[in-house]
Order: C-alpha cells, then sequence, then structure tokens
C-alpha cells in the first residue's frame, strides 16, 4: 500500500487560528435569504419569520462570521428600503440576479437573525451604483449610538444600542464586467480609499476590506489588486480573494486537486500586497479576507438565469453536493488554515440553498448536504497553532493543476487543551497509509479518527428523502508506538486525526 510521510512538530508554528475563518455567507440571492433563513408561515419560523431548524443547522456548522447582503446584489441595492415598517418598504428591480426584491427582510432582520445565530455580522456596502455617502449613512445608521438623524432612525426601528458592525466589505468584484457599476482598477481604488477613510473617520474600529480579484483567473488578477492597493493600502484591513471550483466536466483527479489552486492564489496575493507595502513604506502586513469560496456547478448559471423572467426568489444555483465535493472543500478548509499567517477572515459562499451546506423546502425539511460536514467539523476542532506540515506522499498528474500530491495536510496545536488535530485529505483513488512522527510530542495518544470517505460512493449525495446518505463515521483510534502512528487514509477521503498531549 502507499505509504505517506508526515512529521508534526510543535516548534513550526505558522500562527494561531483565526476563528473569522469559518465565515459564511447570506446574499439576496434565490432562495438563501427567503425561504432559507426567513420563512414567514414555515412550522419552525418564529413570530419574526426567522426559520428555527435553519439557524440550529448554522449553529451546528459553526459559522462565525456572515457577510450580507451581496454579493453581486450589493452592488444595486439600496440598504434604506431594507429597515423601518414592513409595509412601508419598496419592491425594486435586482438587476444582479434578474429577481424582483421585496426587501421583507433587511440589516434589523439581517442583525437579529445574526445575533441568534451566535455569528459576526460583515456588511458590505455599495460601491458600485452608490458611493461615500451612502456608506457613510449606513454606518451611521449601523454603529452610531444616538443624538443623528440615522442613528435615531435605528432606534426608532427598535435598537436603542448601536450594532457595533466591526468587519465592512467596500463594495464587491467590482473587477468584473458583470457588476452593476463594474469599474477600472483606478476608478474602483480612489473610490474604495475615500470611502474608507470616511469610514474610519465615523468609526475608527471597523475593519475594512478592500475589493481583491474576483478569481485568480481574471484577466486583471495582480494588476488589478497592486493598483487597488496602492490607492488604499493605508486605509484598509484586508484585500478579498474569491474562489469557486467547478466540478461540471467531471474530471475527479483535477477537482480533487483545487485547494493547489487555493495555495497559489493566497501566495500571489499576498505577494502583491508585500510588493505594495515595499513599494510605499508600509509595515504592517495586510492580511485576506477569502470572502467568497467554495465548489460551484457554474454551467448551470446561465440556464437558471436565461429560464425565466422577473419573480421573487427563484431557485438558483441550488446545487447538490457529492461526497467528492464533501472532501475538495475539506481540502480547501486545509489551505486557509495553513495560510493562518495571511489568512484573517474566510466565507463560504453560500450558507442556505444557493450553492450552500444547509438545504431547505418551502414548508418543508431543512437537511445538511455532503460539504456542511468537513465545514462544522473543522470550525469545531481546529482550535490554538496551526502547525506547518509537509506530508511526503505519493503525486499524481491532473489536467488542470499539473503534478499534485496526492495526500494534504495541517495540523492544528492547542497547548491549554493538548488536543492536536490533523485534518488529512487523500485526493487519490486508492488507500493510503499515513505514517505521522510525533516525537516532538511526548507521551501523546491518540484520540479519535473521524473520515468522510467518498471512495465508495463518489457521486453519493444527501437529499430531502435521504439526508444522512453521506456523514462522517468514526475510525478507529490511532495506536502511538515510540512517539509514532500509522493511519490508513481511505481513498478519497477527509480526515480527522485526533491526539492529546499532556498539558504543563
Ligand atoms: O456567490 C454567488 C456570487 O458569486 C456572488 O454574488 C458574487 O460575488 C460571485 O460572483
Amino acid at each position: 500500500m502507499d505509504i505517506a510521510q508526515l512529521t508534526i512538530d510543535p516548534a513550526f508554528r505558522i500562527g494561531d487560528v483565526h476563528r473569522r475563518i469559518f465565515g459564511s455567507f447570506v446574499e439576496h440571492m434565490g432562495r438563501c435569504v427567503y425561504g432559507g433563513v426567513f420563512e414567514p408561515g414555515h412550522p419552525r419560523a418564529d413570530e419574526r419569520g426567522l426559520r428555527g431548524d435553519v439557524l440550529e443547522l448554522t449553529r451546528e456548522l459553526g459559522a462565525t462570521v456572515i457577510r450580507y447582503p451581496g454579493g453581486n446584489f450589493v452592488s444595486g441595492s439600496r440598504w434604506e428600503d431594507g429597515v423601518g415598517p414592513a409595509g412601508d418598504r419598496p419592491r425594486r428591480l435586482d438587476l444582479a440576479w434578474k429577481t424582483v426584491e421585496p426587501n421583507a427582510f433587511g440589516l434589523d432582520e439581517f442583525m437579529t437573525w445574526t445575533r441568534a445565530a451566535g455569528a459576526e455580522p460583515m456588511m458590505a456596502v455599495n460601491l458600485g451604483t452608490r458611493g461615500v455617502q451612502e456608506a457613510c449613512d449606513l454606518l451611521e445608521y449601523a454603529n452610531h449610538p444616538g443624538g443623528t438623524r440615522l442613528s435615531d432612525l435605528r432606534r426608532a426601528h427598535g435598537s436603542a444600542e448601536p450594532y457595533g458592525i466591526r468587519l465592512w466589505c467596500l463594495g464587491n468584484e467590482l473587477d468584473g464586467p458583470w457588476q452593476v457599476g463594474h469599474k477600472t482598477a483606478d476608478e474602483y481604488g480612489r473610490l474604495a480609499a475615500e470611502t474608507a477613510r470616511a469610514m474610519k473617520m465615523i468609526d475608527p474600529d471597523v475593519s475594512l476590506v478592500a475589493c481583491g480579484s474576483s478569481g485568480r483567473g481574471m484577466p486583471t488578477f495582480a494588476a488589478w489588486e497592486a493598483t487597488v492597493l496602492e490607492h488604499t493600502y493605508e486605509h484598509v484591513d484586508y484585500i478579498s480573494a474569491h474562489t469557486y471550483y467547478d466540478p461540471s466536466d467531471g474530471d475527479r483527479p483535477s477537482i480533487l486537486a483545487s485547494a493547489v489552486d487555493m495555495d497559489a492564489f493566497i501566495t500571489e496575493v499576498v505577494a502583491t500586497a508585500d510588493h505594495v507595502a515595499a513599494k510605499q513604506r508600509h509595515r504592517r502586513k495586510l492580511k485576506i479576507s477569502f470572502d467568497e469560496w467554495n465548489v460551484w456547478y457554474q454551467s448551470r448559471l446561465r440556464a437558471d438565469l436565461d429560464r425565466r423572467g422577473w419573480v421573487e426568489a427563484p431557485a438558483l444555483i441550488e446545487d447538490t453536493y457529492t461526497a467528492t465535493d464533501a472532501v475538495v472543500v475539506g481540502d480547501l478548509l486545509v489551505t486557509l488554515l495553513r495560510h493562518a499567517d495571511r489568512v484573517g477572515v474566510a466565507c463560504q459562499a453560500q450558507l442556505v440553498n444557493v450553492i450552500a451546506p444547509i438545504r431547505t423546502e418551502k414548508g418543508g425539511p431543512a437537511w445538511r448536504q455532503t460539504i456542511f460536514h468537513p465545514f462544522a467539523l473543522t470550525a469545531r476542532h481546529a482550535r490554538g497553532a496551526v502547525l506547518r506540515t509537509e506530508p511526503v506522499a505519493p503525486q499524481y498528474d491532473t489536467a488542470r493543476h499539473g503534478r499534485v500530491s496526492g495526500v494534504d495536510t495541517v495540523a492544528v496545536h492547542d497547548p491549554e487543551t493538548g488536543y492536536l488535530n490533523v485534518f488529512a485529505v487523500n485526493r487519490l483513488d486508492r488507500d493510503v497509509i499515513l505514517d505521522c512522527d510525533l516525537r516532538a510530542f511526548p507521551g501523546i495518544a491518540g484520540a479519535g479518527h473521524i473520515t468522510l470517505d467518498a471512495g465508495a460512493d463518489p457521486d453519493a449525495v444527501n437529499t430531502a428523502a435521504a439526508p444522512d446518505r453521506v456523514t462522517p463515521r468514526q475510525g478507529d483510534r490511532p495506536a502511538i508506538d515510540g512517539g509514532r502512528c500509522q493511519v490508513r487514509l481511505p481513498a478519497i477521503s477527509w480526515n480527522l486525526l485526533r491526539f492529546t498531549s499532556p498539558t504543563h
């Protein structure tokens, strides 16, 4: 059997896990809001229309941050349409998704929902069709304590205390020609810098995210980041990155190596940000907000959009994920963890129904998609310091990513609890023995092995009728012998190996 060698040592510390990397995303798109988090009249909805079953699953998922309200939606939206008495809220055309937006759910409902979910809000301002003033108005409404027109309006709407929203995105994907209000890097960079300066005058405690590229494959990638950061570096805290991996062509070896691309993307954004820092003599290292990432069967979007006229909350890109997709998602999380020194925020896109870990039926059940599981387990167990690991594993060739390692790993050690958690992905279509050298952890003991094993049925999915067809299972507890252990990683699998070491 193939063997992969792994040495783990607490001395190889990359940085602490940023809990904000376990974020998710609620956009006014398809049935994410309407029929997802919000469905008045549903048997599990409360008096405000918030679905209790979706809230429970969101808490179980462990989403730490929720980005809102878009996405492409934000670039043509008016935040004030979504606050105030429900009967006064206008219906509008949403150009991004060719949808009628009823505005029954807005900022105030989102804040109520986010608190109930136990997550931190991350707001985006519209820098597509709007500018500095509207961003300042929204921030005044949300964060100013009171005594001004907009903060008093919030109070009149029932929130005496300011929302205190810390994370703000300065627009969304403005490099993309599809974006309402698409801009050149110079146009956007100037606008983002001016907006950032004004927002920090209102609330110096906000953390701001400048838009990076909407994908590594964009023709302007890297040049966009360089120009935008030349305008904004001193005013912002993060540069965003977005990526989606499309399994539509059925090339399983390539999709399983998607994390190789994400890894290169992060390295390149870091290099570009550091170039600007060097040029402008900044000491502060900029972090990345990877605020949209996932697997997405993108080939289906055009058909979804072309099929219909202007309607409310149509089913849009409700991808059903396979067991293989879950392994890919687990590996993308391994990559985000491995860049703990530079990735400070990340949001899987999206939370419910729209390319999401949670699916719902109107008036019916909510269930966990396959991709729910690696996210929930990683969010729960990745606590402490991220340790660099360099598995020496069999390699294989892919059409999209060249020659790649068959096994990908990252380790997280919590010195307070003594837990060492190793996240290991076997991308190969055959079992591999992971041979771990743990001698740097005296007295270490095996605590558990959880595996999401796609090898037996890589196309298996969870549905309303069979919601638990793909779930993680417990493997044998790793046996330690002389500080080493050997664990079998099944073909095409995501694994969580748990160990405990004495705390001092
Ligand atoms: O998440 C779906 C869409 O993908 C978002 O609205 C947009 O930002 C990205 O292109």
